[in-house]
């Protein structure tokens, strides 16, 4: 038998020159990207979608993705061919589409099957600058079992879209269908499998349309872009900084206004908590656009350090705007309005809470609290509740009073004079 150093010899003979090994951070070409002037899109993407790479759109049914995936074709049209392969609508509602957006299809070619190889093969011989797939569901990468819809036909479905772009150089759009209740049904499973993905939140019924970088490879994480649905389409909202909220004032009990971050942006968001007498063996908790554990720590904090317990109550939890807020910086807006939903009083006018929450029901620092104070002041906020060891300079912000508070219960004295050391519970 041979010594086994006979292998590392063998191996050492296929060992390139060290000059090809050496890195010279000057031959790294930046990636090239596609930029649509849809402001939104492009931002949140990290400046454009970058060539070859394969970006999943999701969000639920009706929120507005393949309207906005029809308009980045639109834009794409600019630079070369797009070709927007659709499996789930017909060519006439497409093109009524088109023209309810005021899009020139002059360069977008349209197909409609739901074959996954035949969209693929369609878009081997045009080559276009991208490739969009409506939506991930809708194509088979068998066409005997279309429509099972399982993991791995999902999975199968995107690696194919993505293999296809990363040799090819088409950038690759794929429209997936999300689930309320936040379980990705389908993108959940291929997230791994795409470079980028994108969440497109918000009420369908309202006007406002959020898209969040759920991830990316070629940019910030996190990142956000807002737009209005109208009825020519999504037009970008520059600043949405109070785009969702509409009275800031002589809010009813269990609302609260407190600027949220999203991405980069600091929006102002209503926190709306309702609490009801339950008839359940065990009361009901739900929270939307938060997660369910801030509801029950909020909960747990107030009962333990606040003397308000929602024992009996069932207790929904709501931010306005229908999208999700993962920043901390809400927390004691968070416990405000669960306690004056409990209390049934209302917040006082023009006090807005801005700290995080310990468990101790501590108030603690948030990031950016100048950018969050001075949005409530310029939203007609006087008085701010932040936690005592916040270090930022405010000088600059006249006319408001800051109240610097340790715990929760000092907090509350301010926001609620007339609930403050009030029995614990109402009827
Ligand atoms: P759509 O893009 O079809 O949603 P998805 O692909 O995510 O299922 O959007 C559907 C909704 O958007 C529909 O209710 C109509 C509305 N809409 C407008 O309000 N304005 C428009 O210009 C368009 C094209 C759609
Ligand atoms: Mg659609």
């Amino acid at each position: 038998m041979e010594p086994r150093t006979g292998v590392v010899q063998d191996a050492a003979r296929s060992v390139p020159p060290e000059s090809e090994l050496r890195v010279e951070l000057d031959s790294i070409q930046p990636e090239q990207r596609l930029v649509t002037g849809i402001g939104p899109w492009d931002e949140v993407l990290g400046g454009g979608l970058v060539v070859g790479s394969t970006i999943l759109v999701g969000g639920e049914p009706g929120i507005g993705k393949s309207t906005l995936v029809l308009q980045i074709s639109g834009a794409l049209g600019q630079v070369g061919k797009v070709l927007y392969v659709s499996g789930e609508e017909s060519r006439s509602q497409i093109l009524g589409r088109l023209r309810r957006l005021g899009l020139n299809p002059g360069n977008l070619l349209l197909a409609t099957t739901n074959s996954l190889a035949g969209a693929l093969a369609m878009a081997e011989q045009v080559r276009p600058v991208a490739l969009i797939m409506d939506s991930l569901q809708s194509f088979s990468p068998d066409d005997e079992v279309f429509g099972s819809g399982t993991p791995a036909q999902l999975k199968a479905t995107a690696a194919a879209i993505s293999g296809f772009s990363k040799k090819t150089g088409v950038s690759a759009l794929i429209i997936g269908h999300v689930t309320k209740d936040g379980t990705i049904a389908g993108p959940k499973y291929v997230e791994h499998l795409v470079d980028g993905v994108l969440y497109m939140e918000g009420d369908r019924f309202g006007a406002y349309r959020l898209l969040r970088a759920g991830k990316n490879r070629y940019g910030r994480s996190g990142e956000t872009g807002f737009f209005e649905m109208t009825s020519n389409g999504l037009v970008p909202i520059a600043d949405p900084s109070s785009a969702f909220v509409s009275d800031v004032h002589n809010l009813q009990p269990g609302s609260v206004v407190v600027p949220a971050a999203q991405g980069s942006f600091a929006v102002l968001v209503e926190v709306q908590a309702l609490a009801a007498t339950s008839y359940l063996p065990s009361p009901r908790r739900i929270a939307t656009g938060l997660d369910y554990g801030r509801l029950m720590i909020a909960l747990a904090i107030l009962e333990r350090r606040a003397g308000t317990s929602a024992g009996g109550k069932d207790i929904y939890v709501n931010i306005s705007g229908d999208f999700s807020v993962e920043d901390r910086g809400i927390d004691l807006a968070l416990g405000w309005s669960l306690y004056s939903a409990l209390r049934n009083i209302p917040v006082r006018d023009a006090v807005m809470p801005v700290a995080e929450l310990g468990l101790a029901g501590d108030l603690r620092p948030v990031f950016n609290l100048h950018r969050r104070v001075e949005l409530g002041a310029r939203m007609g906020f006087r008085e701010f509740v932040i936690s005592d060891k916040a270090r930022d300079d405010l000088s600059d912000l006249n006319g408001i009073t800051l109240h610097r508070k340790r715990y929760m219960t000092e907090a509350i004295a301010i926001g609620f004079p007339r609930g403050a050391g009030a029995a614990p519970d109402v009827g």
